[in-house]
């Protein structure tokens, strides 16, 4: 069978598919095929397996240039907002997806970002490379420490558990989330840190969180689930940190909070029309940008690989695949 690769990642699933005789074609340049291209490439190569990233758009031409061949596409994310599940479902094409490998990872990036924001690292890196550093200041830099604070999270899955765990145990932060469903696991993992709180809204969550950290999925319910209203209920201290989607959050209502005063800062990973920045957004001194590396470990990205391998070779040999997406969960 053809394996089509959209993109080059660590070639452990190079080698599995190749071991056990399928034909592996990767995307060798170190781009995003526009989608008019991505659908010729798609009708030329005729794969039964489509190994996609979050910046491929997977929807009814692409799967019809695939043709019949398809029989599954294997996102190289978590999310798979990227992927038109109806449409695939239709022409009974499965999708899998990389969870858990990376929530380790996503989690630690989130608490970089939380930290950096918070005691200014990026600002200050900036000004030592510029020659700025003339002396230690009683004044400069004061940041926030973490300890004692509430860590608020959208979003209490996998990611956002790994975030409180380490926020609750490693830093002394108190945890409250919001969530369609209360996580009880998380709630008796932190029980001997102070415990998890649920909240059954987002503005309680908002309303109380020194730093909001954003773990829900993007889904139509949950775009813009940050808008200009939604960031005025955040304390004016507040640092907001995104390792999810873009989308999200309404990030032109972001900009003028941030430049308002609205909230403290925000430290972003991800982005509303990626890679394009919203205008204003690199000028603001209280923001922590990164290029949607969240997961971007040697572990991380290296055990993804070998979970797309395993997904397809399952396929191929009508064995269960392990990551099967059958829905949007939430
Ligand atoms: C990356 O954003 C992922 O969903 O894995």
């Amino acid at each position: 069978m053809k394996v089509y690769f959209t993109r080059d990642i660590p070639p452990n699933a190079y080698h599995a598919l190749r071991d056990a005789g399928h034909m592996v074609l990767v995307n060798a340049d170190e781009r995003v095929l526009p989608h008019d291209e991505f659908v010729r490439e798609v009708a030329k190569i005729q794969p039964g397996a489509l190994v996609t990233t979050v910046d491929d758009t997977v929807d009814a031409a692409v799967l019809d240039a695939a043709g019949s061949q398809l029989q599954i596409v294997a996102n190289y994310a978590v999310g798979y907002n990227n992927i038109d599940l109806a449409e695939c479902a239709k022409r009974g094409v499965v999708v899998t997806n990389t969870p858990d490998v990376l929530t380790n990872a996503v989690a630690e990036h989130a608490v970089a970002l939380m930290m950096s924001l918070g005691r200014k690292v990026i600002e200050a890196d900036r000004d030592v490379r510029s020659g700025a550093f003339a002396s230690w200041q009683p004044l400069g830099y004061l940041g926030t420490e973490f300890s004692g604070k509430t860590l608020g999270l959208l979003g209490a899955g996998r990611i956002g558990s790994r975030m409180a765990h380490i926020c609750a145990k490693g830093l002394g932060m108190h945890v409250v989330y919001y969530d369609v469903t209360r996580n009880e696991l998380l709630e008796r993992d932190l029980a001997d840190a102070g415990g998890a709180f649920f909240c059954a809204t987002p503005d309680a969550v908002l309303r109380q969180a020194d730093v909001v950290s954003v773990h829900v999925p993007l889904l139509p319910t949950t775009k813009h689930m940050l808008d200009g209203a939604k960031l005025a209920t955040m304390k004016k201290s507040a640092l907001l940190v995104n390792t999810s989607r873009g989308p999200i959050i309404d990030e032109a209502a972001l900009v003028v909070a941030l430049q308002k005063g609205t909230i403290a800062g925000a430290a972003l990973d991800v982005f509303e029309h990626e890679p394009q920045l919203t205008l204003g957004l690199t000028s603001l001194p209280n923001v922590v940008l990164t290029p949607h590396i969240a997961s971007a470990t040697h572990e991380a990205r290296e055990a993804m690989a070998q979970i797309v391998a395993k997904n397809i070779l399952a396929k191929f040999n009508g064995k269960m695949m392990p990551n099967e997406v059958k829905e949007q969960a939430r």
